[in-house]
């Protein structure tokens, strides 16, 4: 073992001592769950693991089989060979449909897990810091400049409240991606001179039309294939490695310039957003990333990579050219990390504050989207400028919500 190598053993054995007393002795936190999908059934359970003394106090979905969902999959966690006994939903803390956000702010919970599709979350969070709530928030937090303004204010008041924000791009909580980019910033590989960053995957899933879903249930349940809602797959997945270049460079973009399209998925149940975006992304000292996503059948690549004056690395565990090193240690699940880290800056009175750092990163996906769409050049200071907003006026089951059309470049124009 190298001398590097040995101390960040030490350093991460250490670590996960500490994480494993955290909270033995505190008062139980009260959590809350906003959006009971994949994400929110996985995320209680990643907190209900994190610490101890965690209880999941409430539940929000818009439709009451997603709740009952999660209510189930809750239901069957254990803690040794018992039910886990941090599982204190009961039948009047499970609230569904618009408004099920604010009944679950109102039962007390001390800390509420946002994890609906990103077209609610400037609006969940805004609501949740008012309501003096500490939050984990999943990425992305907004689909349009717009919320990406109301999310950044309200992450500024959570800050004023020593309210802690932590956000699930949850490699800034893995062990072997926090160890590499330090060495990055360390000087590991000289002045950084470019980077590149893929998520080519092969889509997720789709629920066909039933004859009794309006057009916004429909929508809701299919809320990947709209933009007003997901933000289309660039926001939605490649903000995990877009957030990794602007933190290994300690920058946003300054501009960008794109291309895209829909070519293998142009079926109407895929709603109108693309299924490629390539990005070139001008950072400041004119260093270029090149980004890249698809929902493509075939060969995967999720990963990023950057270059430097003096090396290279992948960002997440190798650094080659003057120095060469590789991160052998066992970190934990980043996924339960996050959460780990969250609730002990609760404990401790230092609350985390990642809001303005997802904020950024959601903007970048957003202006890449943006580019590609309309085929123009597009600044970061014309996106923190834009008026753009995608959330429909009417938010009820019955409000008409025609389909977008898939934009054009050239007729698309960015405002
Ligand atoms: N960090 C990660 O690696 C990761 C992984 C998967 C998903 N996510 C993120 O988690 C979020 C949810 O994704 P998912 O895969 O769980 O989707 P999902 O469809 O499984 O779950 C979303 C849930 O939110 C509910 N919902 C929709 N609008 C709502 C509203 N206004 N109020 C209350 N509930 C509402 C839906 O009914 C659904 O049950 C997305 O932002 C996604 O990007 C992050």
């Amino acid at each position: 073992m190298s001398d590097l190598n040995r101390r960040e053993f030490v350093a991460s054995a250490a670590a996960l001592a500490a994480a494993a007393k955290v909270g033995q002795d505190s008062p139980p936190i009260r959590v809350g769950v906003i959006g009971c999908g994949g994400r929110g059934s996985g995320a209680l359970e990643n907190c209900l693991a994190s610490s101890e003394n965690v209880e999941i106090y409430a539940l929000a979905d818009m439709f009451k089989d997603r709740a009952d969902g999660a209510r189930a999959h809750l239901a069957g966690l254990k803690k040794g060979d018992m039910p886990h006994p941090g599982n204190k939903v009961t039948d009047e803390r499970v609230f569904t449909g618009f408004d099920a956000y604010k009944r679950v702010l109102d039962t007390g919970v001390d800390m509420v897990i946002l994890a609906t599709p990103p077209g609610f979350r400037p609006i969940h969070f805004e609501a949740a810091i008012e309501a003096g709530k500490h939050v984990f928030t999943e990425k992305p937090v907004a689909v349009d400049p717009v919320g990406v303004r109301r999310f950044i204010a309200a992450g500024k008041k959570a800050a004023e409240k020593k309210l802690a924000v932590v956000a699930g791009t949850q490699r800034r909580h893995e062990g072997s991606y926090l160890a590499t980019v330090k060495h990055i910033h360390d000087g590991a590989i000289g002045k950084i001179t470019s980077g590149r960053a893929y998520w080519n995957g092969s889509g997720v899933w789709v629920h066909p039309r039933r004859p009794n879903w309006t057009d916004m249930e429909y929508q809701l349940r299919n809320w990947y294939y709209f933009t007003w809602l997901c933000g289309d797959h660039i926001v939605e997945q490649h903000i995990h490695n877009l957030d990794v270049m602007n933190w290994v460079l300690k920058a946003v973009p300054l501009r960008a310039v794109a291309t895209g399209g829909r070519q293998s998925r142009t079926e109407a149940q895929y709603g109108h957003i693309w299924d490629h975006f390539t990005v070139d992304f001008t950072y400041p000292d004119d260093v270029h990333v090149l980004s890249m996503c698809r929902h493509w059948p075939g060969p995967g690549n999720v990963s990023e990579a950057v270059v430097g004056t003096r090396g290279r690395s992948n960002c997440a565990n190798q650094i080659t050219g003057e120095v060469n090193w590789t991160y052998r240690e066992k970190h934990r699940n980043p996924y339960e990390q996050e959460h780990t880290d969250l609730i002990s800056s609760i404990r401790r009175n230092e609350p985390l504050n990642e809001a303005e750092a997802v904020a950024h990163s959601t903007l970048t996906a957003i202006m890449g989207r943006e580019a590609a769409y309309s085929g123009q050049e597009i600044t970061w200071d014309q996106m923190m400028k834009s008026d753009l907003s995608l959330l429909p006026e009417d938010l009820s089951m019955d409000a008409a919500l025609p389909e977008p059309p898939v934009a054009v470049p050239g007729k698309y124009k960015f405002k």
